[in-house]
């Protein structure tokens, strides 16, 4: 039987969404429960050992909005032995020292409350100066998307993450039973 997974998204202006319906169509190797966050609360996130979250970044590094107003939650919710993706959408021109920051501003709540990452993405052939999203000079925490300026890499970027996850999600799917999970929050 297939692995439940959750793609849990925020989008402000709907760019995001349509995006994470092209992500969702590639992935076939998880049952999927795919959610607003803005529809989500605490104990959504006990459901499901694997998710897949998405968000834009806003006003100069800032979590999409229904994001931001979900966070506070966020930094209670126990990650341990539960395995997470994040793809961002940004702009990296106009945006350049922000780029996706709510990416990396996800994943290290995620990492701080005992979670792991899958499917962080390279660096390389995207243009900006900083971002909280970066791992190190070569490697974000997860995809990054600009539709802003390279909609036309959108497919492809995302064609490759997906595979990339397939493989990497495969991992902890087969050492779900090793973790233990004693309470959703921390
Ligand atoms: C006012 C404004 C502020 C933005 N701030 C950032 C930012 O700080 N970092 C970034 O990478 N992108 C930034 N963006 C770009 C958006 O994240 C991008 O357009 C995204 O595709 C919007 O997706 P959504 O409609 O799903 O929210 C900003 C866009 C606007 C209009």
């Amino acid at each position: 039987m297939m692995k439940k997974a959750a793609v849990v998204f925020g989008s402000d202006t709907g760019i995001t969404e349509e995006i994470t319906h092209d992500i969702v169509d590639h992935i076939d190797f998880f049952d999927l429960d795919i959610q607003e966050v803005s529809q989500v609360d605490i104990s959504y996130f006990s459901k499901f050992n694997f998710f897949i979250l998405g968000l834009s970044t806003w006003y100069d590094g800032d979590l999409q909005s229904d994001w931001e107003d979900f966070f506070e939650d966020f930094k209670t919710i126990n990650f341990t032995g539960k395995t997470v993706a994040i793809y961002g959408l940004g702009d990296q021109y106009g945006y350049h020292e922000y780029f996706i920051d709510g990416v990396g501003i996800l994943a290290k709540v995620i990492l701080q409350n005992g979670g792991k990452i899958v499917g962080n993405w390279p660096t390389k052939g995207y243009d900006f100066t900083q971002s909280k999203a970066l791992i190190n000079e070569k490697l974000f925490y997860g995809l990054a998307l600009d539709e802003d300026n390279e909609p036309e890499y959108t497919a492809t970027r995302i064609k490759k993450w997906t595979t990339q996850l397939k493989n990497e999600f495969q991992i902890y799917i087969k050492d779900e039973k090793k973790y233990s999970h004693s309470s959703n929050r921390i």
